[in-house]
């Protein structure tokens, strides 16, 4: 059995675990600087390094801490090593490669998105119930809205993206639009939640044919716009209205993809992670459309299911058992493909 040290700076949180290889989380530790960037309205990139820079050392520090080891009892290092922004990035990988130099341990680049299919399998002292493969994967975030047939550890496919704007971002500029803040998830779940008016006039799903496995949001958005400008400055119930409708729009459409997914594919279970998978709706939804469809949805800890770092460890760990170490001139990789084979 052996511990990894996970690192992950790829966006805005950054964070340090430490996994044993059967999936045990001994800590995680995640800093979200939320805060920093919420005046902006949004993630700035230049921030986002800065902070990382100054959270890095102190995150891994509290890591050990909370998992009552010294940096002797790490195996190996993995660290996101993209896709994300490059400056963000450049921290995790610079201070894992420092570490594994110094420490004369093994050191693997993981892909984020690989990281969050990896969020299943992780278990902890309050819960976790490790799943099976083959299944599929929604991951819906800021950055990302993908789906992939996860058939093994090592082997997954991507079935289909979003052709412009993630779920998250979405959301994000749409509560902009409304004025409400960032980020702009929980703040529309929030207003639709407390709306019981009638409904609006439900806004258009994007790529909606059957068959289609790639999302677009970006027409939503115009369209939203398009309303916001059309009837004024929208507050109160005719916000909380369009709220609503705005969050069953996306809703619908990562529910109905995820679906067909698992039809084309023929897996029964579907995996859902990222951000966007704290939505209370999006969860009622598939728990109302998957069981009559013979699927059967899992979605990880709200904890394992934003950025950490734990995932990123576990999702190294074949890599590091096959003996795998990168050199040091391991390079973050903004825009990185998702990896077919892994191990
Ligand atoms: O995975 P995550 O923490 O970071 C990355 O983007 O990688 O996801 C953040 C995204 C944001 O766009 C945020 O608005 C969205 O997830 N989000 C939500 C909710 N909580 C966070 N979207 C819908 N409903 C929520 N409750
Ligand atoms: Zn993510």
């Amino acid at each position: 059995m052996s511990l990894i040290l996970g690192i992950e700076t790829s966006c805005d949180e950054t964070a340090a675990a430490l996994v044993r290889d059967d999936g045990r989380v001994l800590s995680s530790v995640v800093s979200s600087q939320v805060d920093l960037h919420r005046p902006m309205g949004g993630v700035v990139p230049e921030i986002a390094s800065r902070a990382h820079l100054r959270l890095i050392l102190p995150v891994i520090r509290e890591a050990l801490h909370g998992a009552s080891v010294t940096l002797a009892d790490v195996d190996g290092i993995a660290v996101t090593r993209g896709p994300g922004l490059v400056g963000a990035l450049l921290v995790g990988v610079q201070t894992a490669k420092s570490l594994a130099w110094s420490l004369g341990r093994p050191v693997v680049g993981v892909h984020h998105l690989v990281g969050h299919m990896s969020a299943p399998f992780l278990v902890d002292d309050d819960g976790g119930a490790p799943i099976a493969h083959p299944f599929v994967a929604l991951v819906a975030s800021g950055g990302h809205t993908s789906l992939f047939e996860v058939a093994g550890r090592d082997a997954i496919r991507t079935l289909g993206r979003t052709r412009d704007d993630a779920a998250g971002e979405a959301l994000d500029k749409g509560a902009k639009l409304l004025g409400l803040g960032y980020p702009g998830g929980p703040a529309i779940e929030r207003e639709a939640a407390g709306y019981d008016g009638p409904a609006a006039e439900p806004f258009p799903r994007g790529l909606r044919a059957r068959r289609e496995l790639d999302f677009s949001f970006s027409g939503l958005k115009t369209a939203l716009a398009e309303r916001v400008r059309r009837e004024g400055a929208v507050d109160g119930a005719a916000r909380a209205a369009l709220c609503r409708a705005y969050e069953e729009a996306v809703v619908d459409s990562l529910v109905t993809k995820s679906l067909e997914a698992c039809r084309v594919t023929g897996h029964t279970r579907l995996v859902v992670s990222g951000g966007v998978a704290s939505n209370a709706r999006l969860r009622r939804e598939l728990l109302r459309r998957a069981p009559g469809r013979g699927i059967e949805v899992t979605v990880p800890p709200a904890r394992y299911c934003t950025d950490n770092a734990a995932m990123i460890a576990l999702a190294g760990a074949p890599a590091l058992a096959a003996g795998r170490s990168e050199a040091f001139d391991l390079a973050a990789a903004p825009y990185l493909p998702v990896p077919e084979h892994l191990a």
